[in-house]
């Protein structure tokens, strides 16, 4: 791209940094041409939950709590359930995540379309955009469906919700701390639109999140890529690895913007540089816990109670309201395989977010070390479910079940 002659007072341009250039066309162009957005939406529009009830979804290991009592106790066809409703609840959380990251593609755009020669990036993002829709409504159709011919109502899905919700389904909060966090996401939207250190910063969480995805999804998908029988396999495993294919475009994306493109600015203020590690710190909250029910998304088990109360309940486990109370002690408060898988799967991802950091220069040393995100442990966890739980016992009516 030829340099505008007008640029001289900017101190570094993008197209100035051919390589940077370069690698941000390819991954443009290669997504472009890869580009999995028909193939989904093909599947979602063809997806029948009983056409692939019978079936693994994705590894055994991926299942609602894998690993736990339940799992253990579960009989083979209680087993598949378990292993779809994994499938329908880390999609939930995909979900919201993206629709998170359709508004920050947006805002961010807008600060670096402020920049020369910046058409390329935002083109990129715009494309983005569009496959995070036809990801949503996939996960979305197929999640759906799924709920309503088990339980005929909601347990993990909800109605389209707004970029500023808790990004985190299940999280550890309150109103006023999710107001909190709404105001948050609402004034980094509107600076981040303004400036462009803090547009390209963006960058970095996201990539963090994406390796976070990234982490499962790649398990995830294998699922389908390893299969003799892609033909036959579940549509929601289809899914899966094609969203892993559009995804991995978006993670060199994030990966080219926050650690080369942010080369090609100013160096940020002390007030940039405020912003963008109290976006890494928020970050680092959302992913401080870790589930015993899911393995690979940092829920804050309290939250999801109700929802396995309900799953065990239902006529696919049956419980009565003492056997069910007596299966989530066992599940939350006890020491399990899926509990450690769960701890493991954390521990991966703080490593891989301090590797992620490792070279930017702006980083807080708590950042840097992750350390608020790596104080959590099995111990507290237990801990922290046996307090919860017998609240929840105490303080819920489960006569209306
Ligand atoms: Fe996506
Ligand atoms: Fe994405």
């Amino acid at each position: 791209m030829k340099t505008s002659t007008f640029a001289k007072d900017i101190d570094r341009n993008i197209s100035e940094n051919s390589s940077v250039y370069r690698r941000l066309q390819i991954n443009y162009q290669r997504n472009r041409k890869q580009d999995c957005t028909e193939l989904i939406d093909a599947a979602a529009r063809a997806f029948c939950y009983q056409d692939c009830q019978d079936k693994y979804w994705q590894s055994e290991e991926f299942s609602l709590l894998y690993g736990t009592a339940l799992w253990e106790s579960a009989t083979t066809s209680q087993k598949l359930i378990l292993n779809h409703l994994y499938w329908v609840a880390y999609y939930c959380q995909i979900i919201s995540a993206e629709i998170a990251t359709i508004y920050f593609n947006q805002t961010s755009a807008a600060g670096l379309y402020a920049e020369e020669d910046f058409r390329l990036v935002c083109d990129m993002l715009d494309l983005e955009s569009s496959q995070e829709r036809a990801h949503i409504h996939a996960f979305k159709t197929i999640a759906e469906q799924v709920e309503k011919a088990l339980f005929g109502k909601r347990i993990f899905t909800y109605p389209m919700r707004s970029p500023f919700a808790e990004t985190m389904v299940f999280a550890d909060t309150n109103p006023f701390k999710s107001r909190w966090k709404q105001l948050q996401l609402q004034s980094f939207g509107m600076l981040s639109a303004g400036n462009s250190f803090l547009a390209c910063q963006y960058f970095t969480v996201r990539g963090i999140r994406t390796l976070n995805g990234k982490l499962v999804q790649h398990k995830l998908s294998n699922f389908y890529h390893s299969s003799d029988e892609k033909k036959t396999i579940p549509i929601p495993s289809q899914i899966s690895y094609y969203h892993f294919l559009d995804e991995s475009f978006h993670f060199n994306s994030s990966t080219i913007i926050s650690h080369d493109v942010i080369n090609c600015l100013k160096p940020p203020t002390k007030f940039e540089t405020w912003v963008a590690n109290l976006g890494i710190k928020g970050c680092q909250q959302d992913h401080y816990h870790f589930s015993a029910a899911i393995n690979g998304i940092f829920w804050y088990d309290p939250a999801l109670y109700r929802c396995v109360y309900e799953i065990l309940r239902s006529p696919i486990f049956s419980c009565s309201n003492s056997d069910a109370k007596q299966m989530m002690n066992r599940c939350f408060t006890e020491e399990s395989e899926g509990l450690h898988r769960s701890f493991q799967t954390h521990f991966e991802a703080v490593e891989s977010y301090k590797a992620y950091l490792e070279p930017l220069t702006y980083i807080w040393k708590s950042n840097r070390e992750m350390s608020t995100m790596s104080s959590n442990s099995i111990e507290k966890y237990l801990k922290r479910q046996k307090k919860a739980l017998s609240q929840f016992m105490r303080i819920n009516d489960f006569d209306n079940y």
